[in-house]
């Protein structure tokens, strides 16, 4: 006589058949086809679903769901103790009469080499299958989370963008260690006592990255990327700017893992000067209050990004308010080869890369982008007007080079160099 015996799953088993699964699952490498979530939805949801127990304790439970003939095996898992006694086949029989009765004919289930179970299909005469692939694409976003954020004009970045990012190694590194790894690795950093940032600045000049950084690390986390426009905030709104920022806060806060952008937020975070009764004053003291509440929630980025960190209200760079303050600065001659590198392609190979670089001192990344792009336009029109022209060369490049109008004028470094000095925050 075995000392077990099978009942109905019921739904106060839900701890035990948590416990259950943990072990079942420890057992095997793969991941299963079938979520914890789904196989109890299932359970608690009228389909078949039986349990072994021994006294009060549950050692083994089944699960399986019917769709017309066919029934798939959504679990079959045994406590760790008690594998190698034939639970595994009683379980799958007392599922396989249950499924039968609904008028089920075909029976069949999809577990990672090795799990848990395979023991009792093998033995149960489930043929097996080899040869097939199984394949899956996740919606990364629960519907209702999906349509929140489309409505809160925010998306889910493609992955890659990180590694899109040529050269900037310097930027890279600093916001890979501070910001990146903390926040994918929670766990990791609150064993080291290492609190994850919660919201950062961003300064520099235009071009040099800081928007693309942002989308970066969004594309890098998985999470999504919303971006508040100040220009967009409806001044006209009852209650004005202030109390339209502080309902999108409040929108945004109903999402589960949210990346904020903030572009020129000089624009709302500016040094308050004259009225206290000012629209603007009204708004940068709102941002003010909307920041620590912001950084009470986990899974949540604020970037702020700003071309003029020193026309920021003194209240919003205290520390408290931003982990880090962060250059993004022009890029030196590594980052240019890699930019340059990154916007000739193949060309890349064939042309004198050292003498683009050299000629592009002071460049930022949009300019050299722009003149990779006036390079190529310039030999295409010529392709057009006679048909033995080549692809762009060297000399296409460097005229385009010539004719960029350099985002960065002297006094833009100079006032970014004394930035750097009295803002960066690391
Ligand atoms: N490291 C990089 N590698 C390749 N392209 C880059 C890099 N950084 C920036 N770019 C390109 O330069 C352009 C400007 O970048 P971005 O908009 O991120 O700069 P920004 O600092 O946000 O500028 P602004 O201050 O004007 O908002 C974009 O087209 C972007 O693709
Ligand atoms: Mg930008």
């Amino acid at each position: 006589m075995p000392v077990w015996r099978l009942r109905e799953f019921r739904d106060d088993d839900l701890d035990q058949a948590i416990q259950v699964w943990e072990q079942s699952r420890m057992a095997t490498a793969g991941e299963p086809v079938f979520a914890l979530a789904e196989v109890l939805a299932s359970a608690r949801a009228g389909q078949p679903a039986v349990v072994a127990e021994v006294g009060e304790e549950m050692v083994g439970m089944a699960v399986a769901r019917i769709q017309g003939e066919r029934a798939w095996v959504l679990l079959v898992a045994l406590a760790a103790q008690w594998r190698r006694r034939g639970i595994g086949s009683a379980l799958l029989t007392e599922l396989e009469r249950r499924l039968r009765s609904n008028g089920v004919r075909r029976i069949c289930a999809l577990v990672p080499e090795g799990a848990t179970g395979s023991v009792a299909f093998e033995n149960s005469g489930y043929l097996r299958r080899t040869g097939l692939v199984y394949y899956e694409l996740v919606e990364p976003l629960a519907p209702a989370q999906s349509s929140l954020l489309a409505e809160l004009g925010g998306r889910l970045l493609p992955a890659g963008l990180w590694q899109s990012m040529a050269g900037m190694d310097r930027e890279k590194e600093i916001i890979e260690r501070r910001i990146v790894l903390p926040l994918a690795n929670p766990d990791v950093a609150e064993r080291y006592r290492v609190r994850p940032p919660k919201s950062v600045i961003l300064f520099g000049p235009p071009g040099t990255g800081k928007t693309s950084f942002a989308k970066a690390v969004a594309s890098r986390l998985g999470w999504p990327f919303v971006e508040l426009f100040p220009s967009r905030l409806a001044a006209a709104a009852s209650g004005g700017l202030a109390a339209s920022l502080r309902e999108v806060f409040a929108d945004l806060a109903e999402l589960d893992e949210l990346l904020l952008f903030i572009d020129e937020v000089e624009e709302i975070a500016g040094a308050r000067v004259g009225t206290a009764t000012s629209p603007a004053h009204g708004v940068t003291n709102e941002l003010l209050k909307l920041i620590p509440v912001f950084r009470e929630d986990y899974s949540r980025l604020l970037i702020c990004a700003t071309n003029s960190v020193r026309s920021l209200d003194s209240a919003f760079l205290r520390p408290g308010r931003f982990d880090y303050v962060i250059p993004v600065g022009p890029p030196d001659e590594p980052a240019r080869t890699e930019i340059w590198r990154r916007y000739l392609g193949p060309a890349a190979e064939t042309i004198d890369l050292d003498h683009l670089v050299q000629a592009t001192a002071h460049f930022t990344p949009a300019d050299i982008e722009y003149a990779a792009r006036t390079g190529a336009q310039s030999a295409f029109e010529r392709a057009m007007r006679e048909e033995t022209s080549g692809p762009a060369d060297l000399e296409d490049y460097l005229t385009a080079v010539a004719n960029t109008r350099l985002t960065l004028t002297p006094e833009i470094l100079t006032a970014f160099e004394q930035d750097q000095t009295n803002y960066t925050r690391l």
